[in-house]
């Protein structure tokens, strides 16, 4: 396995790309299952899980060839499982279930389990395909899914779900009849993929909204697509320049994704200024510490709590984080503790004193996002830090060591 070894202190001076976001491209690949032909994808991040999920797909007879561009031929798919050695090591590949079902009448995809994050079941996936007139069966640890067509429903989503609302929109696309989503998604990722889906002939109204309407077709056809900027990505460089006192220029974004994480990073003393898709950070010696509750879209994202607490870490006084969408995503917490943070954990509420300074020291990644925010305490700590497990960060973050050392962060990859 891999590590990290981070000396911190320095602030980052310079220009970082942002890559195509993986929550955008891992739905698009799976969409590719609703219509037998070539489809292709540019701006796909050279990522672990984008890797994991070509594994899938290859699995089921797709053929991919990834090179300038991805290219994805579902014209002989021959197998309609996605088998536990996969699943369980990417979560996202449940996207595979709403367009085997929609597409082929059948689907067997194994259950994802547990994560460090939640328990993250998938019950409003299934509710939704049950009420789309799926018969659905859990069979030793595998979704067992069958439906001759799919037929239009209304689905009222008690929970804002991500990928929920992408399952049940593919599954949507070819049913017969006219569904409707209640209480949908509003991420953008939800709304490339929808764009995406309209190219190939879907009919979708709502994306955008938290009611999302699919008349559905008989045939969708194979397209091309442009993967949106990881906005997460781009949001975790922003703290980089702020917890380092440094100035970057993050190219290649779409501003209109991150607004709630810019007006939040202002709060706390960034001065952020937008032109175009370029977002320049730069710190201004002090961090304010303000609260923040995680939310859907256009709301704080949950997956940038952990880097925000990073840069609370440092802050002038108490910021009270609460994280609202998963019930266990404070992993990171005894981490930054061990480089001398002051957070005090009371459910889903941090409590995190600003301190004058941390400390390196060797700490463990144990989710994708809990990783970023041990790189960024690294950056800003006294002293070397080594970040071990990095393998949870190379699911989510395209050749982070690469990106930081080019705007003069002491950092570099170890094979441990
Ligand atoms: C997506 O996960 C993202 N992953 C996550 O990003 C992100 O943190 C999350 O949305 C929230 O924004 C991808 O898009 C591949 P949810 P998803 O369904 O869809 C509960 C990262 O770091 N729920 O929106 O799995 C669930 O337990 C990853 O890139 C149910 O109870 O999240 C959670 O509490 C981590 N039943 C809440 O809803 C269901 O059937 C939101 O989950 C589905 C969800």
């Amino acid at each position: 396995m891999d590590k990290l070894l981070i000396d911190g202190g320095v602030p980052l001076h310079g220009e970082v790309h942002i890559s195509g976001a993986k929550n955008a491209a891992l739905p698009l690949m799976a969409a590719s299952l609703l219509a037998p032909g070539m489809h292709t994808f540019s701006n796909i991040p050279r990522l672990r899980d984008i890797r994991t999920m070509l594994r899938l797909l290859e699995h089921m007879g797709a053929v991919c060839e990834d090179e300038a561009r991805l290219a994805i031929d579902t014209r002989h798919i021959h197998t309609l499982e996605a088998p536990y050695e996969l699943v369980k090591t990417m979560r996202a590949s449940v996207l595979v279930l709403g367009p085997l079902v929609a597409r082929y009448g059948e689907a067997k995809v194994s259950l994802p389990g547990g994560c460090a994050i939640g328990a993250r079941p998938i019950n409003l996936h299934l509710k939704g395909l049950e009420q789309m007139g799926a018969q659905v069966q859990l069979e030793h640890g595998y979704v067992v899914a069958r439906a001759d067509r799919l037929k239009g429903a209304s689905i009222f989503l008690d929970q804002v779900t991500v990928t929920g609302t992408e399952n049940l929109m593919m599954a949507a696309a070819l049913a017969r009849g006219t569904t409707t989503l209640y209480n949908a998604a509003k991420e953008p990722e939800v709304a490339a993929l929808a764009e995406y889906l309209s190219r190939m002939g879907a009919c979708i109204e709502g994306v955008g909204s938290d009611t999302i309407t699919v008349r559905g077709v008989d045939d969708l056809t194979a397209s091309h697509f442009t993967v949106i900027p990881d906005r997460i990505e781009a949001a975790t460089y922003m703290v980089a320049a702020g917890i380092t006192n440094g100035h970057l220029k993050l190219v290649h974004c779409r501003p209109e994704h991150l607004g709630a994480v810019t007006e939040k990073l202002k709060a706390a003393g960034l001065v952020i200024e937008i032109h175009g898709e370029t977002v320049e950070v730069r710190g201004n010696g002090r961090i304010v510490s303000v609260g923040v509750k995680t939310r859907p879209f256009p709301g704080f994202p949950t997956d940038m709590q952990a880097q925000f607490m990073s840069l609370m870490a440092l802050g002038d006084a108490t910021s009270v984080i609460v994280e609202q969408i998963f019930e266990n995503r404070f992993m990171h917490v005894l981490e930054l503790k061990r480089m001398g943070a002051d957070i005090e954990l009371e459910g889903r509420t941090a409590v995190v004193k600003g301190v004058a300074k941390l400390s390196g020291a060797p700490v463990m990644a144990t989710d994708l996002r809990a990783s970023a925010s041990l790189v960024l305490a690294g950056l800003a700590a006294e002293g070397t830090t080594e970040v071990h497990r990095i393998y949870h960060l190379d699911r989510g973050y395209e050749t982070i060591e690469h990106k930081l050392a080019a705007v003069g962060a002491r950092i570099r990859r170890v094979r441990e």
